[in-house]
C-alpha cells in the first residue's frame, strides 16, 4: 500500500518516486516534531500576547528552528501566522502584515522530520470548517495515520502532511459538541497514542489555553494577571520566576488568573511549586556573539556552581538530593551509566573515576542502545542517566525500562522539573545554567563535575581504600573552576589556529583513559559545528587500523595524560605522537604547562593547567571547544543552530 502522504527524499528536496513509497512502520512514525511551545494568557485587552510569545518563541528557537508560527484571538476569531524557516522569518512577515492586539495566543519553532519544513506544515493547525480552533503540537501522534483515515473518510479536509493536523480536526470537533475546550481535550486525548504536548485556543473562549502532556515537556509559569505556558521555563523567564510543574498524562487550563490542572480522566491535580533559580540574563548572549562562545566562558561558574553546597562542616560529602538509602547504595554492584551524545562522553570520563575510587564496576551505554539490548540489570544496579535536558527522550526511555527491571535510577540533569528527574528514584543536579547553543558546552563539564562527586559520595559511602581521599579530590576540584578561567585567557592561538584550518576536510583526535572520551567529545564537536569529518581514537587503538588513514598533512589532535600518570601512559601517548608524526601528520597537541617532552613532536602545543589526571578532561575539552566554535565561525556557518540538529531530543 502506498503511504498517501509524501515523504521528502532526504538532500533532494524532491518527493520519492511513488513506487519507492512504503507505509511507515512504527518506528519510522516514531520520527516527528521536536518543538519549542508557548502559551499566554493575559487580562482582556492587555495585548501582550503577541509579544510574549514572540520573546517565548526566540528563547525557545534551539529546540527547533525549521518553522514558526502564532495564533491569536482576536475578538471573535483566531488568526494565525507561520512561515518556513527561522523565526526572523515569521517576524518579518508579522512586520510586514501586522497582527492585531490580542491577550490570548500560542506559538511554535518547529523541528521536523515528518512533513518538510513548509508554510503549510508550520503550526498552528487550525480545526473546524471555519478554523475557529488553533493547535500546536510537540511529539508524535503514533496513531495519526489511522485517524486522519476515518477522518478523510468522513469528508475533513486536509492541508498539512503533519500528524498535528488530525488531532486539530478532532479537537473542533469534540469542541462543537461539548462547548468547552477543557472537556474537549480530555475527550481528544484518551484516543491519542505516542508522546505529546498540546496547547490549543479556540474563538469561542478568550483568555484561555488548554495544554495537555505526555511524555513531552510542559510548565506553567504564574504572572500577576497573567499565566504562561511553555516548554521550558526560558520561554517565560523575562516575566515571571514562578513555575508549575506538571505530572505526566494531565491538562491544564490557563487563564489570567492561574492555572487549573487535572489528570486525563478529569481527577483534579496539583502542579508542584518551584521558584526558577535563574533569571533572564542567563539566558541571553550577555555581549558575546554566540551563546556558545557565551556558554563557553560559563564553565568556571557550571564547575564551581556544580561542586556548591556538596560537603559539611567536617568536609564530608553530602548528598542531600539523593532519595535513596545509604544502606541500598551501599548494597550496589554495578552501575551502568546510560546517556547520548555528550552526555554520553560525560558518563564515560565519569567510569574511570568512579571504578578508580569506588571499585564498583561502571559500564557506560548509549540510552538508545541500551533500552532495546535486553540489559541485564537487577536491585543491585544502580543505573544513572546523564542529561542536560532532561527529555532526550532515548534517556528517558532507558530510565523507564530500568526501572521495570527493578534497578535503582539516578538523574544527573540540568533541567529543574524536567521529565527524566520525575521518573527517577533520585536525582543529582547540575548547575550550569541555561544552556542555548544546541553544542553542549558546559554542560558537559557540569555532568562529569556531578558524577565525580557522586563517585567519591559512594567511595566514601562504602569504605575502602578511597574514602579517606574524597576530601583531598574534592579540594583539587574546587580549585579547577580558577583554572578553567586561566585557560579560556590563552585561547587566542587556538582561535588563529582555527581560521587557518577553515578549509580543512578532516581531523582526528587522539586522546588515552579519560583523554579518550575527551578526544571523542572533541570530534563530535567539530561534526555537528563545522560539519567536518571527525574521528576520534583512543590512541592506543591506532595501530589495529586507524592509523592507515595518517597522510602528509592529516591534522590530527592529540589529548596528553599529565606525566604523573600511572602506568607510563604519558610516554605511550608521547610515543603515539612520534608514530603519526613520522607518517605526515600535523600534530595539535593538548599537555599540561611544563610537559616539555612533547614539544619536538608537536606542530603546535596547546598548553592547560596542570591538575590531578583525572581531573583533567575537565581542562582539556576546553580548546577543543573554543577549536570548533571558531572553525565553525570561520567558515561562517551558524554556532548556536548548526544544521539538522535540535537542542532537545523529545523522539526516539
Ligand atoms: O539533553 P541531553 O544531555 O540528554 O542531550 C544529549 C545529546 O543529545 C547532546 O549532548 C548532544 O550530543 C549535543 N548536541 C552535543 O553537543
Amino acid at each position: 500500500m502506498a503511504y498517501p502522504i509524501p515523504l521528502v527524499a532526504a538532500g533532494a528536496g524532491e518527493p520519492w518516486p511513488p513506487e519507492l513509497v512504503r507505509a511507515p512502520t512504527a518506528r519510522s512514525r516514531r520520527l516527528a516534531d521536536m518543538c519549542g511551545i508557548v502559551g499566554y494568557v493575559g487580562r482582556a485587552a492587555d495585548g501582550k500576547a503577541l509579544d510574549v510569545v514572540l520573546e517565548g518563541l526566540a528563547r525557545l528557537e534551539y529546540r527547533g528552528y525549521d518553522s514558526a508560527g502564532v495564533a491569536l484571538l482576536d475578538g471573535d476569531h483566531v488568526e494565525t501566522r507561520k512561515k518556513s524557516g527561522k523565526l526572523a522569518n515569521l517576524r518579518a512577515d508579522i512586520e510586514a502584515h501586522p497582527l492585531p492586539a490580542s491577550a490570548t495566543g500560542i506559538g511554535h519553532t518547529r523541528w521536523a522530520t515528518h512533513g518538510g519544513p513548509t508554510d503549510e506544515n508550520a503550526h498552528p493547525h487550525r480545526g473546524g470548517e471555519d478554523g475557529r480552533l488553533a493547535l500546536i503540537h510537540n511529539g508524535i501522534i503514533e496513531n495519526f495515520h489511522a485517524l486522519k483515515g476515518e477522518l478523510l473518510a468522513s469528508g475533513v479536509r486536509f492541508t498539512s502532511e503533519t500528524d498535528t493536523e488530525v488531532v486539530a480536526h478532532l479537537l473542533a470537533a469534540a469542541y462543537d459538541e461539548v462547548g468547552d475546550l477543557t472537556e474537549a481535550m480530555r475527550g481528544v486525548v484518551s484516543g491519542l497514542a505516542g508522546a505529546f504536548t498540546l496547547l490549543a485556543i479556540h474563538a469561542d473562549q478568550p483568555g484561555v489555553v488548554v495544554g495537555a502532556r505526555r511524555n513531552s515537556p510542559l510548565v506553567v509559569g504564574l504572572g500577576d494577571g497573567a499565566t504562561y505556558l511553555g516548554s521550558d521555563v526560558a520561554a517565560f523567564i523575562g516575566h515571571t520566576r514562578r513555575a508549575l510543574e506538571l505530572g505526566q498524562d494531565q491538562i491544564v487550563t490557563i487563564t489570567p488568573e492561574g492555572a487549573t490542572i487535572t489528570d486525563f480522566d478529569g481527577t483534579p491535580a496539583q502542579g508542584r511549586a518551584y521558584e526558577v533559580t535563574w533569571d533572564a540574563a542567563a539566558a541571553e548572549k550577555g555581549g558575546y556573539a554566540t551563546f556558545m562562545e557565551k556558554e563557553i566562558h560559563d564553565q568556571p561558574h557550571a564547575v564551581r556552581d556544580t561542586l556548591l553546597g556538596r560537603t559539611d562542616s567536617d568536609g564530608r560529602l553530602v548528598l542531600d538530593e539523593l532519595r535513596i538509602s545509604e544502606e541500598q547504595l551501599r548494597s550496589i554492584e554495578r552501575i551502568v551509566v546510560v546517556a547520548c551524545g555528550t552526555a554520553a562522553y560525560a558518563g564515560m570520563t565519569a567510569k574511570y573515576a568512579i571504578e578508580h575510587w569506588t571499585r564498583i564496576p561502571v559500564e557506560v551505554a548509549l540510552a538508545h542502545e541500551f533500552r532495546y539490548s535486553d540489559p541485564v540489570v537487577g536491585a543491585r544496579t544502580l543505573v544513572v542517566s546523564i542529561s542536560q535536558s532532561g527529555e532526550t527522550m532515548d534517556t528517558l526511555m532507558a530510565v523507564k525500562h530500568a526501572r521495570e527491571l527493578g534497578a535503582m535510577t539516578i538523574s544527573v540533569c540540568n533541567t529543574h522539573g524536567s521529565t527524566i528527574p520525575r521518573e527517577s528514584d533520585a536525582v543529582l543536579y547540575t548547575h550550569a545554567g541555561p544552556e542555548i547553543a544546541v553544542a553542549s558546552t558546559k554542560a558537559f563539564l557540569a555532568q562529569i563535575t556531578a558524577c565525580y562527586v557522586l563517585g567519591l559520595y559512594l567511595a566514601q559511602l562504602r569504605g575502602g581504600s578511597y574514602a579517606d581521599d574524597a576530601q583531598s579530590v574534592m579540594k583539587e576540584l574546587g580549585e579547577v573552576p580558577d583554572k578553567i578561567e586561566a585557560l579560556l585567557g590563552r585561547m587566542d592561538r587556538v582561535h588563529e589556529i582555527a581560521r587557518f584550518m577553515a578549509d580543512t576536510r578532516s581531523v582526528l583526535f587522539l586522546g588515552r583513559h579519560v583523554g579518550y572520551p575527551v578526544a571523542m567529545e572533541g570530534a563530535l564537536k567539530l561534526k555537528e559545528l563545522a560539519y567536518i569529518h571527525a574521528e576520534g581514537f583512543a590512541a592506543g587503538e591506532l595501530k589495529h587500523g586507524p592509523i592507515a588513514l595518517i597522510e602528509p598533512g592529516q591534522p590530527v589532535f592529540v589529548v596528553v595524560p599529565s606525566p604523573t600518570s600511572e602506568h607510563g601512559l604519558h610516554g605511550k601517548v608521547v610515543s603515539n605522537i612520534q608514530e603519526i608524526r613520522a607518517r605526515g601528520a600535523r600534530t595539535l597537541v593538548i599537555a599540561e604547562d611544563g610537559d616539555d617532552d612533547v614539544v619536538p613532536f608537536a606542530d603546535e602545543v596547546i598548553r592547560i593547567p596542570a591538575t590531578a589526571p583525572l581531573l583533567a578532561p575537565l581542562l582539556a575539552v576546553v580548546p577543543l571547544q573554543v577549536f570548533a566554535l571558531w572553525l565553525s565561525t570561520a567558515k561562517g556557518l551558524d554556532v548556536d543552530q548548526p544544521r539538522n540538529l535540535a537542542k532537545s531530543v523529545t523522539v526516539e
